[in-house]
């Protein structure tokens, strides 16, 4: 009778440790990602210059806008509209700087130009 009352309890009990060591682990993990990617000395260069999103307008349609369209709304590349909350600052800065999606080319801009368009972007 007593052991039919007291399992129940204790499964439950396990479900939720188990539970709660998923979320901090993820936790850890995704915390552990992000001091990772932070660490990368471009990122941490582009992220110390107050960008200038009139300059980083410049910079995009000279680059972009052939492809992403004049205000970013997408021709052979996506939209961006809203971009910036759809990626955070290192994954719009390494989509820029990566190559890692063709055809949109690898860029290599200074950080300061970098810290500008990342600014523009965020306005999209
Ligand atoms: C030759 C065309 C081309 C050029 C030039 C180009 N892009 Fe792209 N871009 C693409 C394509 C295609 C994708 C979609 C890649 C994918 O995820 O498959 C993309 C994706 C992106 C994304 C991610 C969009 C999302 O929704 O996740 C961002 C941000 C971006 N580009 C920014 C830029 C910036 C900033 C520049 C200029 C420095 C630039 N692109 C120049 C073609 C281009």
């Amino acid at each position: 009778m007593d052991d039919q009352l007291v399992q129940p309890k204790v499964l439950l009990r396990r479900l939720i440790f188990v539970a709660i060591a998923t979320v901090l682990a993820v936790a850890a993990i995704a915390i552990a990602v992000r001091a990772y990617q932070m660490s990368d000395p471009y990122i941490q260069d582009v992220l110390a210059v107050e960008g200038d999103p009139v300059r980083g307008q410049a910079i995009f349609e000279t680059n972009c806008a052939g492809c992403h369209g004049k205000a970013g709304l997408g021709q052979v590349g996506p939209s961006l509209n809203h971009v910036a909350k759809r990626k955070s600052d290192y994954n719009l800065i390494h989509q820029v700087i990566s190559g890692q999606t063709p055809p949109m080319p690898k860029f290599q801009p200074k950080p300061e130009d970098m810290a500008d368009l990342l600014q523009y972007l965020k306005k999209l």
